[in-house]
């Protein structure tokens, strides 16, 4: 079996897999930019099991974007055997179990992080996905610090044992799922209790911030997420950083640019209406240039790439030093 998570260099540095944000568009985009691995927006095993065409289209990906690792979410293990055993057929480069997600629409249906709130559960699920996709492919959890009184010290001394390949720990916790601090002590407890590989997510915002919490914690990895937008030569910048301390920063012009070749990436998606998720992606690159408002506001009604070239070229004639 090919592993990506044990074949590549360590540490690993990765965009994490985002609902809503890594489309096939995204995914490319942070792959020109050195992303380790990519992930397509998580999978309901429940759609799966009903044969939605949304889940199909989420499932497509270009062999161009290997090693690439679907990710499902949903709480019943027998769905997760039958969604893993598709996951390979589809000729994914592992599975990975979402046991971090907050969002009320799975959570509140025992999936994502509320999977937490029973370790018997967690077990049962993991063990069916690995009796699915076999010695064929690796399979990988990603979690939170904790899902209201379970701590994620518990999930960790429930999966140790099990032939899993990496666990990516976000470090926030199911109440604030986004807010404040990452907790980086609790990955370094993680760290120390697992047996296979454990990424950190959660502190990877800038190269520093991405060093610190590799040294803080030693994991194998990081996977980087909101520090992406508008920023998708982040991981590229980390890893010149890991290597020589110092890292290139694109001139404004190049950010124009690599905002020309997202767009044009997303105008070549086989989706009905590819700008409507664009949109904001846009706006996220334009944040650092004067009366960026005024072009934002623009930019959040454009529905073709020519008028995203539009917006662009505005801003390149009205800020010549650009
Ligand atoms: C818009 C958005 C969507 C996300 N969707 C997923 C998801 O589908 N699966 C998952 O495991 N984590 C998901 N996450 C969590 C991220 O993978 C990551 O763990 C978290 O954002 C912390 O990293 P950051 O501080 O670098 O953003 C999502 C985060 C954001 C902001």
């Amino acid at each position: 079996m090919k592993n990506p998570w044990l074949d590549l260099p360590k540490p690993l540095i990765f965009v994490a897999p985002m609902s809503g944000i890594t489309n096939l568009a995204y995914r490319q985009i942070v792959k020109r930019f050195a992303s380790d691995l990519l992930f397509p927006e998580f999978v309901s095993i429940d759609a799966m099991h009903y044969g939605s065409e949304k889940s199909d289209e989420l499932l497509t990906y270009e062999a161009s974007e290997r090693p690439i690792i679907a990710q499902l979410f949903g709480a019943d293990p027998e769905l997760f055997h039958e969604a893993a055993l598709k996951v390979k057929a589809l000729g994914f480069d592992g599975v990975d179990i979402n046991f971090g997600c907050p969002a009320p629409k799975v959570a509140k249906n025992g999936g994502g992080c509320a999977l937490l709130g029973d370790l018997g559960r967690c077990k049962a699920v993991i063990e069916a996905v690995i009796a699915a996709v076999g010695n064929d492919l690796p399979v990988s959890v990603k979690t939170r610090v904790s899902y209201k009184q379970v701590h994620v010290r518990d999930f960790c001394k429930t999966i140790a044992d099990l032939p899993i390949s990496n666990l990516t720990i976000h470090g926030r916790k199911f109440e604030k799922p986004y807010e404040g601090a990452a907790d980086l002590d609790c990955i370094k407890e993680a760290k120390q209790l697992i047996p296979f590989l454990v990424c950190a997510s959660g502190n990877g915002h800038t190269p520093e911030a991405a060093k610190y919490t590799l040294d803080y914690t030693g994991c194998d990895g990081i996977a980087v997420a909101r520090g992406t937008f508008g920023k998708p030569w982040l991981i590229k910048q980390i890893k010149e950083y890991l290597a020589t301390g110092t890292y290139w920063q694109p001139t404004q012009a190049e950010i124009l640019e690599t905002m020309l070749q997202h767009a044009r990436l997303a105008s070549q998606m086989d989706t009905e209406r590819p700008f409507i998720e664009i949109r904001k992606v846009m706006g996220w690159y334009i944040r650092d240039i004067p009366n960026a408002a005024q072009y934002r506001a623009k930019l959040v009604r454009v529905s073709t790439l020519e008028e995203i070239e539009a917006v662009v070229k505005e801003i390149q004639i009205s800020t010549p030093s650009l």
